[in-house]
C-alpha cells in the first residue's frame, strides 16, 4: 500500500467523495485542508530527502524519537500522522496517542496520562513500537518537558515519541538530545502550485494563471494557507482571478504596491504618496503595506541589485518601527520619501544655500 502513487491514492479519495455525495448524505464541504490532507508519506509535497528517511522509517520499523519542526503548513503534524499509519496500519487506535496543543499536557498527563499509555499492552508485529504524538509541542511547559526526559527512557522499548512544534529550541536540550530532529522548511512556489493544481482538477475549479499566482504569492510557502485562500475565493467569487484572490486574502493588490515602488524609484514622490493614501484609504494597516512592500520589492527585476538591498534596508527599518507600534500613515510616508532618495541622481541634492538665493 505504500508504494501507492500520489495521483492514485488522489484518485481513490476523489472517488470517495464523489460516492458519499451521490449516497443521499448531504453534500456538505469538508475543508479542502482536510479533504486533502496527504495519507500516506508518498502524497506529501516537498521536503523530499526528509521525507525519504521517513519512508525508509516506515518501511524497517524501529522509529527513533522524532521532532519535526518548521513554519506553520507544510506538513509537519501530517508527516508524523502518515508515518504512524505506514508503522502500525490497522493497529493505529490502540498504538496511538496523540495530543495537541487543546489538550491538557502539564505535568500531571505526563505522569498519569503519557505513562499509563507506555505501560498498556498492545500486541504489534516485530520491530513496531507505541507512538506518543505530541503536537504543538513547543507549547508545552518546560515542566511538562522535563518530566518526560525519564518516561521516554524507560519505555523505549516499547513507545516512541514524535514531537511537532514551529520553534525547535523551544524544547527543552534534554529532549532534543534524545530525538532525531528533522527540520522542514517551507515550500516552494512550484510545489505548492503543483498541489493547487491537483485540487483545481479534483474539484473543477475554474482558474486563471494569474489567480494561482495570486494565491502562492500570498501563501509564502505555507500551503495550509494556500489551500484556504483557494477554496474562499471559489466559494466567494466561483472563478479564482488574481483580483477574487486578493480580495478574499485582504492584502494590499501586489500591483498597485508595485505602481507605488516603481514611482519612487523613478524619483516620482507626489505619484507615490497618492498611490500610498490610495492603499491607506481603503482601509489596509501599516504591517499589512510594509509587508507587501517588502514582498513586491523582492521580485522587481528592473531595480538594481545594489537599489534593491537599500530598499529592502529601508523598507526592514520601517517594518521593525511598525511592528514596535508606530503604525502610522507618517511612518510609511517617511519610508517612501527614503525610498525615493536611493536612486535619485546626486545632482538633484542642492545644497539649500544655493537653492534659496534670494
Ligand atoms: N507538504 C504538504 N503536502 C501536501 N499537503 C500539505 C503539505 N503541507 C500542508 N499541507 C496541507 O495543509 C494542511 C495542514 O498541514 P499540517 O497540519 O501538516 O501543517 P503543520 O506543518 O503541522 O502546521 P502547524 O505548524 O500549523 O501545525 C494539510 O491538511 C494539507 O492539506
Ligand atoms: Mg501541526
Amino acid at each position: 500500500m505504500s508504494g501507492e502513487s500520489s495521483k492514485a491514492a488522489l484518485g481513490r479519495r476523489i472517488a470517495a467523495t464523489v460516492a458519499t455525495n451521490t449516497s443521499g448524505t448531504p453534500a456538505y464541504e469538508l475543508p479542502w485542508v482536510e479533504k486533502y490532507r496527504p495519507v500516506f508519506l508518498e502524497d506529501i509535497v516537498g521536503n523530499s530527502e526528509t521525507v525519504e528517511r521517513l519512508k525508509i522509517i516506515g518501511k524497517d520499523g524501529n522509529m527513533p524519537h522524532l521532532i519535526i519542526s518548521g513554519m506553520p503548513g507544510i506538513g509537519k503534524t501530517t508527516s508524523i500522522l502518515c508515518l504512524a499509519r505506514a508503522l502500525l496500519g490497522d493497529t493505529y487506535k490502540e498504538a496511538v496517542l496523540e495530543l495537541n496543543a487543546s489538550d491538557e499536557r502539564g505535568i500531571d498527563v505526563v505522569r498519569n496520562r503519557i505513562k499509563g499509555f507506555a505501560q498498556k499492552k498492545v500486541t504489534l508485529p516485530l520491530g513496531r513500537q507505541k507512538i506518543v504524538i505530541l503536537d504543538e509541542a513547543d507549547s508545552m511547559t518546560a515542566g511538562a518537558q522535563q518530566a518526560l526526559r525519564r518516561t521516554m527512557e524507560i519505555y523505549s522499548s516499547t513507545t516512541r515519541f514524535a514531537f511537532a512544534c514551529n520553534q525547535s529550541n523551544k524544547i527543552i536540550e534534554p529532549l532534543q538530545s534524545r530525538c532525531a530532529i528533522l527540520r522542514y522548511s517551507r515550500l516552494t512556489d512550484s510545489q505548492v502550485l503543483r498541489r493547487l493544481l491537483e485540487i483545481c482538477v479534483a474539484e473543477k475549479v475554474e482558474h486563471s494563471e494569474e489567480g494561482l499566482a495570486a494565491l502562492i504569492f500570498s501563501a509564502e510557502g505555507d500551503m495550509r494557507q494556500a489551500i484556504n485562500n483557494l477554496q474562499s475565493t471559489v466559494a466567494g467569487f466561483g472563478f479564482v482571478s488574481a483580483d477574487n484572490v486578493f480580495k478574499v486574502v485582504d492584502s494590499p493588490h501586489p500591483i498597485a504596491v508595485q505602481a507605488l515602488i516603481k514611482a519612487c524609484y523613478t524619483g516620482k514622490i507626489d505619484v507615490a504618496l497618492e498611490k500610498l493614501e490610495e492603499l491607506w484609504g481603503k482601509g489596509y494597516s501599516a504591517i499589512d503595506i510594509i509587508s507587501t512592500m517588502f514582498r513586491v520589492t523582492k521580485t522587481i527585476d528592473t531595480l538594481s541589485e545594489h537599489s534593491k538591498l537599500e530598499f529592502i534596508k529601508v523598507i526592514g527599518f520601517a517594518h521593525m518601527r511598525i511592528l514596535e507600534g508606530v503604525s502610522t500613515l507618517l511612518q510609511l510616508r517617511g519610508c517612501i520619501a527614503k525610498l525615493t532618495k536611493i536612486n535619485m541622481p546626486p545632482e538633484l541634492f542642492v545644497p539649500k544655500e544655493e537653492s534659496t538665493d534670494e
